[in-house]
C-alpha cells in the first residue's frame, strides 16, 4: 500500500479528512449493519438531539506504524468500555464492545495510507463517537443515534512537540462532584473553550483545573491527566471522581511500577503540594506525554526542578517507555497491542 504524500513531519493536530469513515445507525432499538463511506458531511434536521441538548460522547485514540512495518493501535478495548460509561450516563444506547473495537479496525485499515511512517512523529488520530440524530424539543434522550468513527493524521498536541508547557490554574470549573467529568462527552468540553481561550489570551498554554468542590486538589488540564514525580522518584496522579479515567494515564502508572520499578500513588494531590514536586507532566492520547515547565497561580509561579527546556528524567523514561510500546519497540502487555494489518 502507498502511503499518501504528507509532510507527515510537520503536522500539527488539525483536521485532514481521510478517505472512509465508518457510520451505524440506531433506530427502532436496534443498530442496524454499519458501513464504511466516503462523505464526511451528515446531514440531520435541525431540531437533532445533539444540536439542541449536546446529546454526544466521543473517544480518542490513535494508529501506529511499528518498526517492522505493521499498523497498530493501543488498548481499543478500554475506549470502547469507556464510550459505554459515557453513553450510559447521558441516556444514550450502548454501542457494543465488540463491534466497537471492529468498526475502530474497519476505520484505521481503510485509511492505511494515511498512517503516518514510523518514525515521522506523527500518528492517526482516530475519533469514534455517537450523537442523538431525531427531533428533540422537549428535553429528553433522542429514540435514534448515529455511531460513527474517522481519522485524522496528527502531529503533537502542544505546538513545539516535547518542549515543557506553562500552564495556568483556571478561575473556571471543568466538573461538578457528581457532574460528567468522569465521561467523555463533547459538553465537557464545550464548557472548557471559554476558559481555554482565556488561557491562551494570557499566554499559557493550558488549564490546570482544581476539585471544585473545594478548589484545593488538582483535577486535571481539558484534555489530559496530570502525572508528577516527587523529588525521591515516586509518580503520583490525582484519584478524583470528576476526572476522566485516561487510557495514557493508567498505561503511564503500570509502566512507572512494572517496567521503571518506581513506587506508584494513585490519591488526593492537593494544589499546595504542586511546588514541592520534581517534574509534572500531561497524559493523554493526544498530549502523549507533555512535560510541564511552570504552573501559574494568579501570577505566583511555580517552576519545576526539570526547567523549560527538556522532559525531566522520569517523565522522559515513562515517555520512551510507552511510545516504545506503542511502536513495538518494547514488549508490551498482554493485550495493549491490536494489530490492524
Ligand atoms: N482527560 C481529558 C479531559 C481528556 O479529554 C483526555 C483525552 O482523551 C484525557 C484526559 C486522556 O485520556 P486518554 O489517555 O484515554 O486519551
Ligand atoms: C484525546 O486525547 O484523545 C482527546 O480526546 C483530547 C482532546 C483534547 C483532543
Amino acid at each position: 500500500m502507498e502511503k499518501k504524500n504528507i509532510d507527515w513531519e510537520n503536522l500539527g493536530f488539525t483536521y485532514l479528512p481521510t478517505d472512509k469513515r465508518y457510520v451505524s445507525n440506531y433506530k427502532d432499538g436496534k443498530w442496524d449493519a454499519g458501513a464504511l463511506i466516503d462523505d464526511p458531511n451528515i446531514v440531520m434536521n435541525e431540531c437533532a438531539g445533539v444540536l439542541q441538548y449536546a446529546q454526544t460522547v466521543f473517544e480518542g485514540m490513535k494508529a501506529y506504524t511499528t518498526a517492522d512495518g505493521r499498523i497498530v493501535t493501543f488498548r481499543p478495548d478500554l475506549n470502547a468500555s469507556r464510550m459505554v460509561d459515557s453513553a450510559k450516563r447521558l441516556e444514550m444506547p450502548v454501542f457494543p464492545e465488540e463491534r466497537f473495537v471492529d468498526a475502530v479496525v474497519q476505520t484505521i485499515k481503510a485509511n492505511a495510507a494515511y498512517v503516518p511512517p514510523y518514525g515521522s512523529g506523527a500518528t492517526l488520530y482516530v475519533r469514534p463517537y455517537m450523537f442523538g440524530i431525531n427531533p428533540v424539543i422537549g428535553v429528553k434522550p433522542a429514540d435514534e443515534y448515529q455511531f460513527r468513527v474517522f481519522t485524522t493524521p496528527v502531529g503533537p498536541y502542544f505546538k513545539g512537540g516535547v518542549k515543557p508547557i506553562t500552564i495556568c490554574v483556571s478561575d473556571f470549573d471543568r466538573a461538578a462532584p457528581h457532574g460528567t467529568g468522569h465521561i467523555k462527552a463533547g459538553l465537557n468540553y464545550a464548557m472548557s473553550l471559554h476558559a481555554i481561550v482565556t488561557a491562551h489570551a494570557n499566554g499559557f498554554d493550558e488549564n490546570m483545573y482544581l476539585d471544585s468542590a473545594t478548589r484545593t486538589k488538582v483535577e486535571e488540564t481539558g484534555g489530559a491527566n496530570f502525572l508528577f514525580v516527587t523529588k525521591d522518584n515516586k509518580v503520583v496522579t490525582p484519584h478524583s471522581s470528576t476526572i476522566l479515567p485516561s487510557i495514557t494515564r493508567r498505561s503511564l502508572m503500570y509502566v512507572a511500577e512494572h517496567y521503571l520499578g518506581l513506587e506508584v500513588e494513585e490519591r488526593d494531590v492537593y494544589f499546595d503540594e504542586v511546588k514541592d514536586f520534581a517534574e509534572c507532566g500531561l497524559c493523554g492520547t493526544a498530549a502523549v506525554i507533555s512535560p510541564v515547565g511552570k504552573v501559574v497561580n494568579h501570577g505566583e509561579e511555580i517552576c519545576f526542578p526539570s526547567g523549560m527546556e527538556k522532559m525531566g528524567p522520569t517523565i522522559q523514561k515513562l515517555y520512551d517507555t510507552l511510545t516504545g510500546i506503542q511502536m513495538g519497540n518494547i514488549e508490551a502487555p498482554e493485550g495493549w497491542l491490536k494489530v490492524i494489518e
